[in-house]
């Protein structure tokens, strides 16, 4: 290697700083889950004004051997856009942390906390897949997942009431965000429906908004049955233990939300085809997806990249992917749909209506 050369040893030490760059990447996620689990930015929040290192400390009751520890989270967690540094009027020199949108979000009160999601993700039921990886490209196992805890997500969770619990959490923080923006920006949607079912729905965070929005449209949430045992129905909502694999229950519109991108293009074939079967029969029958639409337009370097850290997640912890449009519709015509609507409202993912052929039963 020629390291005479001033413009190839540059190239070598920048191609040596993007390795480290990659290496450490991790640091960003885990410092973050690790703001959370201190409950970071509530503290911040509930002081009502820019909190100093040393009210912070005392705030979480930080081991005072730590404080230079905590510093450096705060840092990195600046860096990183959770946080910032602000004076505390004109005039004072002295500065004190405050929140900024994304650890907003964080908060364990607001309305749309999303909280649980990373605390789960992060996991390390979630995380160990990853150590699996390179595995599983070598063995027969269905996912990194079943390569690390010798089953997969749905059984494992089945059987893990902590797991079940944290998931389902997740999901609900997700929902409360998405319904509340689908009912601002879309609620022509659900106009003229009379029934809907949300498949795998979860604990029916996104079925109790649309319930409350519209008392005249009678909701299902259908789910595997550890998902809904003990769950009370409400006056214009029930819920359905079962396996969408066999059969989904009869309604004018089935709602998959996150659901598609968890499954492989033939079971998802399957999935949509039994989707079909409920609306048989319905005028106006529709089913309603919210998912990622990959390598559209929208995409600056950012989301792309978030979208493609969810389609290798996909690969780690189901057997699912995310799909571009072209993809998109080839399952649909796959399934017996004819047509569909993109509906891009929903930041990195999208409403897509599909409807089935017309003259359909
Ligand atoms: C990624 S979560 C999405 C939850 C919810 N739709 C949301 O976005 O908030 C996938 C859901 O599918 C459910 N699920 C998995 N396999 C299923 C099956 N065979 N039949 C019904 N639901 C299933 C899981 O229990 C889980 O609640």
């Amino acid at each position: 290697m020629d390291l005479a050369n001033g413009e190839h040893v540059n190239k070598l030490l920048q191609a040596q700083a993007h390795v480290w760059n990659h290496t450490f990447s991790f640091i960003n996620s885990m410092s973050l889950k690790c703001a959370i689990q201190l409950c970071i930015p509530d503290v911040i929040h509930n002081h009502g004004k820019p909190i100093t290192l040393d009210e912070l400390v005392a705030a979480l009751q930080i081991n005072p051997t730590k404080v230079p520890g905590l510093h450096r989270l705060m840092r990195i967690l600046i860096h990183s856009g959770f946080f910032a540094r602000e004076k505390f009027n004109e005039d004072d020199q002295e500065e004190g942390y405050t929140l900024t949108p994304a650890s907003r979000l964080l908060l364990k009160d607001h309305p749309l906390s999303m909280a649980p999601f990373p605390l789960a993700l992060l996991d390390p039921i979630f995380t160990k897949p990853w150590d699996h990886l390179s595995n599983w490209f070598l063995n027969d196992d269905p996912t990194p997942f079943y390569t690390a805890h010798g089953r997969e997500v749905w059984d494992y969770a089945s059987h893990e009431p902590k797991l079940n619990h944290f998931f389902n959490e997740a999901m609900a923080s997700d929902a409360r965000l998405v319904s509340g923006v689908l009912m601002h920006k879309c609620k022509g949607v659900f106009k003229g429906l009379e029934s809907l079912v949300d498949v795998g729905g979860g604990t029916g965070t996104m079925a109790k908004a649309i319930a409350m929005a519209f008392p005249n449209i009678d909701c299902t949430v259908f789910d595997l049955p550890h998902v809904v045992a003990d769950l009370k129905s409400g006056e214009n909502l029930k819920y359905v233990g079962g396996d969408m694999f066999e059969k989904v229950p009869p309604a004018d519109a089935v709602m998959l939300k996150w659901i598609l991108h968890d499954w492989n293009d033939e079971l998802c074939v399957e999935i949509l085809k039994k989707c079909k079967d409920a609306i048989k029969g319905k005028a106006g029958g529709k089913v309603i997806i919210i998912d990622m639409i990959t390598e559209s337009k929208v995409g600056d370097k950012k989301s792309i990249e978030t979208q493609l850290f969810f389609d290798m997640e996909m690969t780690a912890i189901v057997r699912g992917r995310e799909r571009n449009e072209k993809e998109w519709a080839k399952l649909f015509l796959d399934a017996g749909f004819r047509d569909y609507k993109i509906t891009p409202i929903l930041g990195l993912r999208s409403l897509i209506e599909i409807y089935p052929p017309k003259g359909f039963p």
